[in-house]
């Protein structure tokens, strides 16, 4: 079987260290590692498959000096527009973590569980995109819904953890906690997020437009319509939570016909990377803290709307940094290798 030479950029980054952990865990045909970072953390260590690589600074030649097939990119907006199209001219596919090209009409976006065909565009630019944390455990949920019983409109209010802002948001929510317990909290400024994270929930993530939503809300629906190839109604508010790693979802959903809960459970029971927990006398449903480090996203409080016969709600959960990042990153390569081959 033929091996690749991955290059991650953002290689120090929240989720630069845990793709490479879940390329361990999945054993990725690697060759060669080549862990790329700003000159701030050149010479830095990152062990993988029981080696040590040495972080190398991010150039405008380095990829020009190694063959690269695959690239990750999770190092930020401005770095992907100017470092993955050359990624890219030196002959990787680039699997992009950050926002900067998914809505690109020639740059596929994918959730290999919903639309791995949609790989085959690489070729176009070079470039694959990886959504929004937010809206991938969404459209794991809503491809398989969606196929069975006609998805008309979603409501969603997201509970967004703050490894969505990277190891300084998650370090902010630490620091806060910390100075909470030394009765200090009122010594805190706010850096990551626009206040205080601890003991508080903030309904603004990235920058307001002029439609009164936020960035963060317009990507859940404008990605799910490109992911999806469907111009459902998606409506969304997404609000940062303290919690470390993972993010949830309520969900209300808009059949074009009648619903079925239990029928509604089957079909997402049978769904790929989706875990049914959903037994509430026995206080099991899906939690931020089920779903830390794992690879799934969980999935239950299915019930029918009280009102209307054609609406569902339901609550879900799935580690952000995993799910919404690494894991569907590392998912794309093994479906682009498969589709290359
Ligand atoms: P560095 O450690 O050198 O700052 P997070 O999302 O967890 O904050 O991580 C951001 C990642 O992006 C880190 O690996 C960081 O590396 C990397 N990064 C930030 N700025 C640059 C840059 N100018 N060039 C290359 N990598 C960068």
């Amino acid at each position: 079987m033929r091996k690749y030479n991955i290059a991650v950029v953002g290689a120090t980054g929240a989720v630069g260290e845990e793709i490479f952990n879940v390329l361990e865990e999945v054993n990725f045909p690697i060759n060669e590692i080549l862990p790329l970072a700003s000159s701030r953390s050149a010479g830095s260590e990152i062990e993988c498959f029981g080696k040590t690589y040495k972080v190398v600074e991010l150039t405008d030649t380095v990829f020009d000096e190694h063959e690269i097939d695959i690239a990750f990119f999770s190092a930020g907006g401005s770095i992907s527009e100017k470092f993955a199209p050359l990624a890219a001219r030196s002959g990787a596919v680039v699997i992009d973590n950050t926002s900067h090209f998914r809505m690109q009409s020639d740059v596929p976006l994918v959730v290999p569980e919903c639309n791995p065909e949609d790989i085959k565009e690489w070729k176009n630019t070079g470039i694959i995109a990886n959504p929004n944390c937010s809206t991938i455990q969404m459209v794991q949920i809503l491809k398989p819904l969606n196929d069975a019983f006609d998805i008309q409109r979603v409501d969603v209010s997201t509970y967004q953890a703050t490894s969505g802002a990277g190891k300084e948001g998650m370090e902010e929510l630490v620091t806060q906690m910390q100075q909470f317990f030394a009765f200090k909290l009122d010594e805190c400024e706010p850096k990551v997020f626009q206040h205080q994270i601890a003991l508080n929930l903030i309904p603004h993530i990235d920058v307001f437009l002029d439609n009164d939503y936020t960035k963060e809300e317009m990507k859940m629906v404008n990605e799910t319509q490109k992911i999806l190839h469907k111009k459902i109604e998606v409506s969304a508010t997404c609000v940062r939570v303290p919690i470390l790693r993972s993010h949830s979802e309520a969900i209300t959903i808009h059949f074009a016909n009648a619903i079925d809960a239990n029928k509604a459970r089957d079909v997402l029971r049978n769904a790929p990377s989706v875990v049914v927990v959903d037994e509430p006398s026995k206080n099991i449903y899906p939690m931020p803290l089920l779903s830390t480090d794992t690879n799934e996203t969980y999935v239950g409080r299915i019930r029918k709307d009280n009102f209307r016969d054609n609406v569902l709600h339901l609550f879900c959960a799935a580690d952000q940094i995993r799910v919404g990042a690494a894991t569907n990153a590392v998912r794309i390569a093994q479906k682009w290798i498969e589709l290359e081959d």
